[in-house]
């Protein structure tokens, strides 16, 4: 591949030196960028050095003053690492005020962001706004790790490991021939003809894992409530809107499936009596009777067969012990719990709870990368349940 590296302003300009190496190693032909700022902190000699091209450090040379356009018509790939968080705001307003802002406006490949900086900068909503607009316009982001950082705090912001990086923008191929069914977004259960039950799901989780696992090769079934995102072009997709309705497309999927995540947030209750006229207003008080809908994961946990089967736990408390129960009553062989304040944001912070016993916390990232880690450990449990005979 042809990848423009680009390097911002931070500390962590040291690590994106063995990024450029890993990825010369790996057989791409890498273009150097090194931003005002990060001269400050690494020479362009080293970067010239290892991958063997002159580095670019201005808007304009004495060459060309279309150089930005060129180089962003040459690559295949932009990957920005370190992303400081003054790259990110002036990227997600598009700022043309340097040689990386102009050419990332120019450029139509795809874009990587590895950000890092301080802990509080990260956790600032402005930083998290403008991440979340460069992932909405299709950036991939590898988000950074917790840990000790240069100013002398412990949190969030560190880049993410060159290995961590350069393995992000290779593509895989590791779900081709799989077969996954995945459930998203809320129920809606009628009251009326007009009004219903429902709750908070945005389904970006679930959309998430569907995007995740196409671009994994998978073949995607996607059962999904009724949500305000686009559909994954390549999935076929299923809308639903009540739970029963989901429990049906569920188990007329299921033959073909190999793996199933059932990410939905299915309304555990449904009205009794559904009025087939909108109920009129009285000044009395109104009580509704519920009926239990059918709890498709615990149905799918004795019919699942060979399949691996993923539950999620939206909790407000209790994360680790429900998780654990959930994994044990419903046969599943991963839960994916989640405070339930996580279902309308575009970020994540999960654990999972594997059938092998372990737990295993990941750290707050996007929806996108949660989903890209939960087929990682899904694919690690298949090779350990295959070696126990599972
Ligand atoms: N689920 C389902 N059918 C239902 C209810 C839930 O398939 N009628 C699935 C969800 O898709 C999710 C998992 O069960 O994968 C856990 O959902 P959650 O609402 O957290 O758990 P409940 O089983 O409803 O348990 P509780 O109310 O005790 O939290």
């Amino acid at each position: 591949m042809r990848i423009v590296l680009a390097v911002g302003g931070g500390i962590a300009a040291y690590k994106s030196a063995e990024v450029a190496r890993l990825l010369v190693k790996a057989g791409h032909e890498v273009q150097a960028v090194l931003t005002a700022s990060a001269q400050e902190f690494i020479r362009p000699l080293t970067f010239s050095t290892l991958t063997g091209k002159k580095v670019i450090t201005e808007l304009f040379s004495e060459s060309s003053y279309v150089e930005h356009i060129e180089v962003a018509r040459e690559h295949d790939l932009l990957l920005i690492a370190p992303a400081t968080a003054g790259i990110l705001a002036r990227l997600a307003n598009g700022h043309a005020d340097d040689f990386l802002s102009t050419m990332y406006l120019a450029f139509t490949g795809n874009v990587v962001l590895a950000p890092s900086m301080n802990d509080n900068m990260w956790s600032h909503p402005a930083t998290q706004a403008n991440l979340a607009l460069l992932e909405s316009r299709g950036a991939k982001i590898v988000s950074p790790g917790d840990g000790f950082l240069a100013c002398g705090t412990t949190g969030p912001g560190r880049l993410a490991e060159p290995e961590d990086i350069v393995a992000a923008i290779t593509p895989k191929s590791d779900l081709e021939g799989e077969t996954i069914l995945i459930t998203a977004g809320p129920t809606q259960e009628p009251i009326d003809p007009v009004r219903y039950l429902s709750n908070r799901s945005s389904g970006k989780m679930g959309y998430a894992l569907a995007e995740a696992a196409l671009n994994r090769g998978a073949k995607v079934i996607l059962v999904s409530g009724p949500v305000n995102l686009k559909p994954p072009a390549k999935a076929e997709v299923i809308a639903v809107r009540t739970a029963v309705e989901m429990r049906d497309a569920v188990f007329a999927h299921l033959e073909g499936a190999t793996i199933i995540v059932k990410c939905a947030a299915v309304a555990d209750y449904r009205v009794a009596n559904v009025s087939q006229q909108k109920i009129k207003k009285t000044a009395a008080r109104l009580s509704l009777e519920f009926d239990p809908t059918p709890d498709i994961l615990a149905e799918l946990g004795r019919k699942k067969g060979d399949r691996v089967l993923i539950g999620f736990a939206a909790e407000t408390e209790n994360l680790k012990q429900e998780a654990e129960r959930k994994l044990e009553s419903k046969n599943c062989d991963m839960i994916v719990a989640n405070l339930a304040a996580a279902v309308e944001s575009d970020t994540n912070e999960v654990m999972l709870a594997l059938r092998t016993g372990e737990t295993i916390s990941l750290p707050r990232a996007s929806k996108r990368e949660v989903a890209e880690k939960i087929f990682d450990q899904v694919l690690k449990l298949r090779l350990a349940m295959s070696a126990h005979g599972d």
